[in-house]
């Protein structure tokens, strides 16, 4: 029997940053530029949230939600094109996340984990004690099945397309690979940046009975202040992760709000407006900033997600322009050494962000032809 201490201790020992400090670094003002974890900076307008609002004042808040959440899931099934007892619904898909590893590390060996990634995986794997392998994805080629880890059989495969914090997607082709490859691995393809670009595993659902997909609408739907997420699979793998969690997850309120955004077209069309804007402002920023980017500064990574991850030669320009930004309260996250990602926000905020970038790699450049001259100067004397 360990201690708490000791228990404590195991829990601080990891390579990979807590969600914690790479997500929720406060900045001390209220006039903070949130670019940091991937939210839309596009919120639904006022008289469409009245409405709900309204609807939340006939709703009974003195009863217990729907138990087996029956409309919700038909009508998440529809959405997501399978049958309802392919479909698991949760308070976020970081909660079915967990329910899913922690449901899998009762009977499978350890998992095999993208790398980089969200960190929440690994968090989930660490608390529920179950080993795990990294698949290095690289730049070049992100996904290289020859890179893939020895497979200890059964696993668990945690893969996110696109991902983060890179934004490369998983082609479908190198995912059927690996689904033939191993089956009697359990895959958990995660798809939360989905709406932005990438192809999606969900139609292999009914095709591959160890295939679970995970969704959101904390991104693409921009609701993560609601927290909803779901899983499809094979019915009796989502039977088993449906007994490994609490009863009532759903509250009736996101029941309502989820409800009518999948179901009043006012709202689609919002939601789709929202995704095409932020869609166009990434490639717009991708070719602004790759037009600034150079082998000795930094490069832009391709991304089908709604953030970019930047990756900097320099140190030194990237400890100049986190403080800058620091300084600004604009918030960005710093997932991965020598990276920066940059969530897409508004046009106005997007601007200041690549003003700031170019100002700061002139300034540098500059600062380094001075002191090159300098050199040569004193070498010269
Ligand atoms: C890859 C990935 N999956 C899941 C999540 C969590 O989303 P949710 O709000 O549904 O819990 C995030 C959040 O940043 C994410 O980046």
């Amino acid at each position: 029997m360990k201690t708490v201490e000791q228990v404590t201790a195991i829990n601080q020992v990891s390579e990979y940053p807590q969600i914690e400090q790479t997500l929720w670094t406060e900045l001390g003002s209220n006039e903070v530029m949130r670019l940091h974890c991937n939210e839309t900076a596009f919120d639904i307008p006022q008289n469409l949230k009245q409405q709900l609002v309204n609807k939340m004042l006939n709703v009974a808040w003195n009863r217990y939600p729907d138990f087996h959440q029956t409309q919700l899931h038909a009508l998440i099934a529809k959405e997501a094109g399978v049958a309802t007892e392919n479909i698991v619904l949760g308070n976020g898909s970081s909660q079915l996340i967990q329910q899913i590893v922690n449901c899998c590390s009762k009977f499978l060996s350890e998992a095999i984990i993208e790398n980089p990634t969200f960190t929440v995986y690994h968090q989930m794997c660490q608390n529920e004690r179950m080993p795990y392998k990294n698949w290095h994805i690289s730049e070049e080629n992100a996904f290289n099945l020859s890179t893939f880890p020895q497979v200890t059989e059964p696993s668990l495969i945690i893969l996110t397309s696109p991902n983060n914090p890179t934004g490369a997607s998983l082609p479908l082709t190198t995912l059927k690979t690996l689904l033939n490859q191993h089956p009697g691995c359990v895959f958990m393809v995660d798809e939360a940046y989905g709406e932005f670009g990438g192809e999606s595993a969900l139609p292999l659902v009914n095709e591959y009975a160890n295939l679970l997909v995970l969704k959101t609408l904390s991104k693409g739907y921009g609701l993560p202040g609601i927290r909803f997420g779901y899983a499809a699979g094979n019915a009796s793998l989502i039977n088993l992760i449906k007994k490994h969690t609490i009863p009532f997850t759903i509250n009736v309120f996101t029941e309502l709000v989820v409800t009518d955004f999948l179901t009043n077209p006012l709202y689609s069309n919002v939601v789709k407006a929202h995704q095409a804007r932020v869609k166009n402002l990434r490639d717009f920023v991708s070719y602004l900033l790759d037009e600034m980017a150079d082998e000795t500064s930094f490069s832009v990574l391709p991304s089908a997600a709604n953030f970019i991850l930047l990756r900097f030669h320099d140190a030194g320009l990237l400890e100049q322009i986190k403080q800058v930004l620091s300084a600004r309260n604009i918030m960005v996250g710093y997932p991965v050494a020598q990276c920066l990602r940059l969530t897409i926000g508004t046009e106005v905020e997007m601007n200041t962000v690549l003003r700031l970038i170019k100002y700061e790699i002139r300034q540098h450049k500059a600062s380094a032809d001075e002191l090159a001259s300098i050199q040569v100067t004193q070498e010269m004397v």
